[in-house]
């Protein structure tokens, strides 16, 4: 978890080639936004405004995912859940599947660098892959690294305006699904605020390796 803009597709993506299954809720909406159908309409007018998507919806879209999952290495979870009903859910999901979460990992990453930091960020239009455009840029310019898509974008909600609504949005429902985790022994914290994703991305393995 962690506020928009914290990094968390970032670090997923920087280990998607060990095997993991990403569930981004984010990055399936968007899919289905772009699919232009009536739902995804409904859907982009929601996320335009930096509002959340009604947890029924989004619990339905992670219940069919993890009825056909199929990942042996684990799941990593990003952006879901992103209220306390949804991680209830979640958790009754998990029980189901015969799955235990290991960890939820906070990416902190304070709001005023976040606010910048959004305002350089363009994505892959093939894959959804996010870059930056001084921070991350691609490997070769012009090219994606993960599909090699030659197109890139940047995000509707990305706007300074719809940016801070997201951001309030998010430090509404945060702090009840931290205590909830932290009531578990499962919340981590790591700093997001280093403007190299790489020195998160070792705090994120060394909690991995103590697991
Ligand atoms: P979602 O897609 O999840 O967006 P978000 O939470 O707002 O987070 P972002 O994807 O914007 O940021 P990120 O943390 O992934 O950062 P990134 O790695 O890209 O959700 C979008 C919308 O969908 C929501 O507003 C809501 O409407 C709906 N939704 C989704 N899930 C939902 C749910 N469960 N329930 C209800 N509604 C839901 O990094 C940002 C930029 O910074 C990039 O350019 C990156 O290259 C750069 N960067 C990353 N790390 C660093 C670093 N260390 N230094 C410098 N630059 C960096
Ligand atoms: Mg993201």
């Amino acid at each position: 978890m962690g506020a928009p803009g914290s990094g968390k597709g970032t670090q997923i993506q920087m280990m998607l080639n060990e095997g993991y299954k990403q569930i981004s809720t984010g990055d399936i909406l968007r899919n289905e936004v772009n699919s232009g159908s009536d739902l995804g309409k409904h859907l982009k007018e929601i996320m335009d405004s930096g509002k959340l998507v009604s947890d029924d919806l989004v619990i339905k879209v992670i219940e069919n995912i993890f009825n056909n999952l199929e990942s042996k290495k684990g799941i990593l979870l990003d952006g879901f859940p992103r209220t306390i009903n949804q991680a209830k859910k979640l958790d009754e999901l998990l029980k189901k599947h015969n799955i235990n979460i290991d960890a939820v990992i906070e990416i902190n990453t304070p709001d005023k660098i976040i606010i910048d930091r959004i305002s350089g960020r363009f994505v892959c239009v093939n894959c959804g892959a996010t870059y930056h455009k001084t921070a991350k840029k691609t490997v070769e310019k012009g090219i994606c690294d993960l599909c090699k898509g030659t197109k890139f974008k940047t995000r509707a909600d990305d706007t300074e305006k719809v940016v801070k609504n997201r951001l309030n949005t998010y430090h509404k429902e945060a702090n009840s699904i931290i205590k909830y985790y932290k009531e578990k022994g499962l919340y981590k914290k790591v700093d997001g605020s280093s403007g190299i994703p790489e020195n998160t991305d070792k705090q994120v393995r060394d909690i991995l390796k103590r697991l």
